[in-house]
């Protein structure tokens, strides 16, 4: 460093901080890593400059991410569940997802995901004793072009009547409502499952705090996921909705898009659309997915 820069990095003080700081970062820093990180330091210390933000709120947003961090284990993600609050989850998804028009919108995975859940054949009931009204699932993975996809790989997972998902639960070890399918020949999947409910983050967590603090209430609307991969198209991750639920204007991970929310069809006791006939009364939901070829974000 020559004098003149020594000089310059002894003179931190409210007006040089942005600038000294930043030069740091990308003195040795790979150029993405530089980009990557003067941003928010940036952004950062001219947010602060812009609040005129005081010490104790310093203190107390340095207390609330560690309150983050010791919630944070292999079944509990809080830092992602602070960036799906904050809406970061969704921003980053929709920029490095972004496809051509009529392809399925993404969204994020979301906290409940299970790496290769158990293969079932199309048609099967895969509730397993999962608590909720039994749904009737079905529809098509196509192309752009309205082509059949054939031998997509679909996984889906809802919440259950009482807004659990099957993990983490430690009393049940089998899998609930969650499975993998390979699309039919014609496109079509279908398969037996349950109607989703709408559930609360983590109660007593620093996000159910956060979301308290906004004067928001902590629920998710009603969804399934489903996880689409195909060969030569882009990998779906995304929800389907029900379009009956109150909380879908305010999603406490903001992740609600109008295409995704669907009618979950109530019917009596009575035959179903698999032939069987069911003592309760069920739901269908009908459902296309359009992939989007592979590379072809834009
Ligand atoms: C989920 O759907 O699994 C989820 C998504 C965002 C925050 C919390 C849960
Ligand atoms: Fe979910």
């Amino acid at each position: 460093m020559d004098q003149c820069a020594a000089i310059e990095c002894l003179d931190v003080v409210e007006f040089t901080v942005i600038d000294i700081v930043n030069q740091r970062i990308s003195a040795k820093a790979s150029e993405r890593l530089a980009e990557v990180m003067t941003s928010p330091a940036c952004n950062l210390l001219n947010f602060a400059r812009e609040v005129k933000l005081t010490k104790s709120e310093v203190t107390c947003g340095i207390q609330s991410l560690k309150q983050v961090g010791w919630r944070c284990d292999d079944r509990c993600q809080e830092f992602i569940l602070r960036s799906d609050i904050l809406g970061l989850s969704t921003l980053v998804t929709a920029q490095n997802t972004r496809k051509p028009d009529g392809c399925s919108e993404s969204t994020v995975l979301g906290l409940f995901h299970v790496e290769s859940p158990a293969l079932y054949a199309l048609g099967d009931d895969i509730a397993n004793g999962a608590l909720a009204e039994p749904c009737h699932i079905s529809g098509a993975v196509r192309r752009l072009d309205g082509e059949p996809i054939s031998g997509a790989r679909i996984d889906v997972w809802p919440a259950d009547e009482e807004g659990l998902y099957d993990v983490p639960h430690d009393s049940k070890s089998d899998a609930l409502a969650r499975a993998t399918f390979i699309a039919g020949p014609n496109e079509d999947y279908c398969f037996r499952s349950i109607v989703a409910s709408p559930y609360s983050i983590p109660h007593q967590g620093p996000g159910d705090r956060l979301l308290g603090a906004f004067g928001r209430h902590s629920w998710r609307p009603a969804h399934i996921h489903f996880l689409i991969e195909a060969v030569g198209y882009e990998p779906l991750i995304t929800h389907v909705f029900r379009d009956d639920d109150s909380y879908l204007p305010s999603d406490a991970a903001s992740v609600v898009c109008r295409p995704l929310i669907a009618n979950w069809v109530r019917y009596p006791a009575g035959p179903t659309p698999d032939g069987s006939v069911s003592a309760t009364s069920f739901c269908t939901l009908n459902f296309d997915f359009v992939l989007a070829p592979a590379a072809a974000q834009v």
